[in-house]
């Protein structure tokens, strides 16, 4: 197969998370949609911070499109992170159909994007990966043979099945995984420490659960029930430590040397610059982080799998 690019991207530590730039996103958002000036003054700050990376798709809405005219606009880039998008009806097509449809997805982000080249390219599931014996993961493989793909990977929920699938395959390259206060199903199966061994660039998402982790307790367990106790213990642990769960929940991620970036969902420039804020105070410390780690042990599946939430998104119209 292809060769295997010699060099990781340098990516920062901290990224953006974009899924907020293409539609109204979010359990506890309620300001909708990024707006475009919005998206300028966030992608400058973080400029400006020294970030270099963000997470985008091409079923975000009109997230990519967003971003391209934005790097034009203001002439900056990033080292950025897509997927590939297929009609809901893909199962119905037939090999063939499905291969170009994938075509269709990278050439659409390339050009969305104004990119030669995606720097890392992901599947938005373990499912995609390996449906029918690896049909659209070996396209994905033969684009990155002529260059249009940089890092080939997927995205995938907290299965440690899932992960473990993905590491079997030399040509992955990047994993992208939920990570949080709450989930710590992929660090505690071993999953962190395969990568670091194998030289897959991991990045985590879901530092803040989509924001969940930021609401007062009652509310977010009017949401997701399950989440009650849990947020309860998260603000006695920040009362105990005068830190707020905001600090605790970003920095805890941001302690974890084996994620090369942690990408947080923004909808403003404040966000971003609060969120810089709590990052230039390091992680946490070992008393703190051991704390955190034997509180939530065993969270239920309700509270760490969004798409338990039957939340749909992107919203109806
Ligand atoms: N591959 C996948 O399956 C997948 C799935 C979901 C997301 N993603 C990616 O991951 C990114 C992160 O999304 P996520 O769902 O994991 O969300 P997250 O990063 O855990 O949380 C993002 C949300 O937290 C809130 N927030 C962030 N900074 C804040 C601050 N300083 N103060 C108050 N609130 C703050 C905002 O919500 P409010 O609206 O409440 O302000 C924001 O939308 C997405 O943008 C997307 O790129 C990937």
């Amino acid at each position: 197969m292809s060769a295997v690019p010699d060099s990781l991207p340098g990516i920062s530590r901290l990224g953006l998370g974009t899924v907020q730039f293409g539609f109204d996103y979010g359990i506890n958002n309620t300001s909708g949609k990024v707006k475009y000036p919005q998206v300028l003054r966030i992608l400058e700050t973080a400029c400006r911070n020294d970030i270099n990376f963000l997470d985008t798709s091409r079923n975000y809405g009109t997230s990519e499109d967003v971003l391209g005219r934005a790097f034009r606009q203001l002439g900056l880039e990033f080292i950025v992170s897509t997927k590939l998008d297929l009609p809901d009806d893909f199962r119905e097509l037939s090999d063939k159909e499905i291969i170009q449809q994938s075509k269709t997805s990278l050439h659409r982000s390339l050009e969305a994007l104004g990119l030669d080249s995606i720097p890392i390219y992901l599947l938005h599931s373990y499912e995609l990966k390996t449906y029918r014996n690896g049909l659209i993961w070996n396209c994905v493989l033969e684009e990155m043979t002529k260059g249009l793909i940089r890092y080939p990977g997927v995205s995938i929920s907290g299965s440690p099945r899932e992960a473990e699938g993905c590491l079997g395959d030399p040509a992955l390259r990047v994993l992208q995984i939920p990570f949080n206060v709450f989930d710590r199903r992929l660090e505690r199966a071993g999953i962190f420490k395969k990568c670091a061994e194998r030289n897959i660039v991991l990045f985590s998402r879901s530092s803040y659960l989509q924001g969940l982790v930021l609401m007062e307790p009652d509310k977010a367990a009017a949401k997701v029930p399950s989440s009650k106790e849990f947020m309860k213990k998260l603000g006695e642990i920040s009362g105990a430590c005068a830190v707020p769960p905001k600090e605790l929940a970003l920095r805890y991620v941001l302690g974890k040397k084996e994620l090369a970036s942690t990408i947080v969902g923004l909808d403003s420039p404040e966000q971003l610059q609060e969120n810089l804020g709590i990052f230039a105070r390091g992680p946490l410390n070992t008393g703190l982080v051991e704390q955190i780690e034997t509180a939530f042990q065993g969270t239920p599946d309700e509270l760490v799998n969004p798409a338990l939430w039957k939340i749909q998104y992107p919203p109806p119209a």
